[in-house]
């Protein structure tokens, strides 16, 4: 059985005091938690803060995002080495509002993929459709292109080494969550693709859900065979949500 991971996206929010109280919360509203890992991504400037804080906790943390680019040139942007310095274990790449906002496509993606592993840093790799994909009914085509896009750069192995999300674009940030069944349906197809390359690399995989998961909401659809956990944004933000959706995923409560 895949071991759930509920990862918090805090997107461009935070400040220093409300850190500090919000991580304390969640460190210890999970300590009982068992049979789950839990993680949060938070802004660059925040990761000394949270590896200060999180080193001696069984809470992970990440960055939002990291340069495909090993150093030089690149006024403003984050290495792999850095988020490193800063004990980081995940890096979210792809995510769709750096897809939407910052013009990263298929190739930007697998590049920064590429990097984060090579790092040691394990990738969580954000697919999903937009709105009007969803209701042309090419849900899947576009899933696939973005996952294919980063198989046929890292191969099919380097998987074993990533976790994926699946974030529909619409139920991000909107209060409009996918049905356990919508979500379950494209997670079972991703595993699915995946398989198809080498099965031994499917099955273990972590497929996240992402987008409007909230306390009322996660337990029902962690409950589904493929969706292994979550990437949460708005309610990542709250500790008594985040702690609610962290026991969702964990032993005993499925
Ligand atoms: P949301 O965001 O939980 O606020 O919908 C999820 C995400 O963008 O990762």
């Amino acid at each position: 059985m895949r071991r759930k991971l509920v990862a918090g996206n805090w997107k461009m929010h935070g400040g220093i005091a409300q850190n500090r109280e919000l991580l304390a919360a969640i460190v210890a509203g999970t300590k009982t938690v068992q049979d789950a890992d839990f993680a949060v991504c938070v802004p660059y400037p925040y990761l000394f803060q949270a590896q200060s804080l999180l080193r001696d906790t069984s809470i992970q943390w990440g960055a939002q995002n990291v340069s495909q680019h090993e150093k030089g040139a690149y006024t403003g942007e984050v290495s792999t080495a850095m988020l490193l310095d800063f004990g980081c274990r995940y890096a979210i790449i792809g995510h769709s509002e750096r897809r939407a906002l910052y013009g990263e496509n298929d190739d930007t993606v697998a590049l920064k993929f590429a990097a984060a592993l090579q790092a040691g840093l394990t990738p969580i790799l954000c697919l999903g459709e937009t709105l009007d994909q969803r209701e042309a009914n090419v849900t899947e085509q576009v899933v696939a292109r973005q996952l294919d896009a980063v198989i046929e750069s890292v191969g099919i192995a380097a998987l074993s080494r990533a976790v994926l999300a699946y974030e529909p674009v619409w139920a991000i940030g909107t209060g409009r969550t996918a049905t356990p069944g919508q979500a379950q349906e494209v997670h079972a197809f991703l595993r699915g693709r995946i398989a198809a390359h080498d099965a031994g690399v499917a099955a273990p995989v972590k497929i996240l859900y992402g987008g409007s998961v909230k306390a009322d909401n996660a337990a029902e659809l962690f409950a589904m065979p493929d969706i292994d956990g979550g990437l949460v944004g708005g309610a990542s933000l709250v500790a008594d949500e985040f702690i609610a959706i962290c026991r969702a995923a964990g032993a005993g409560s499925r």
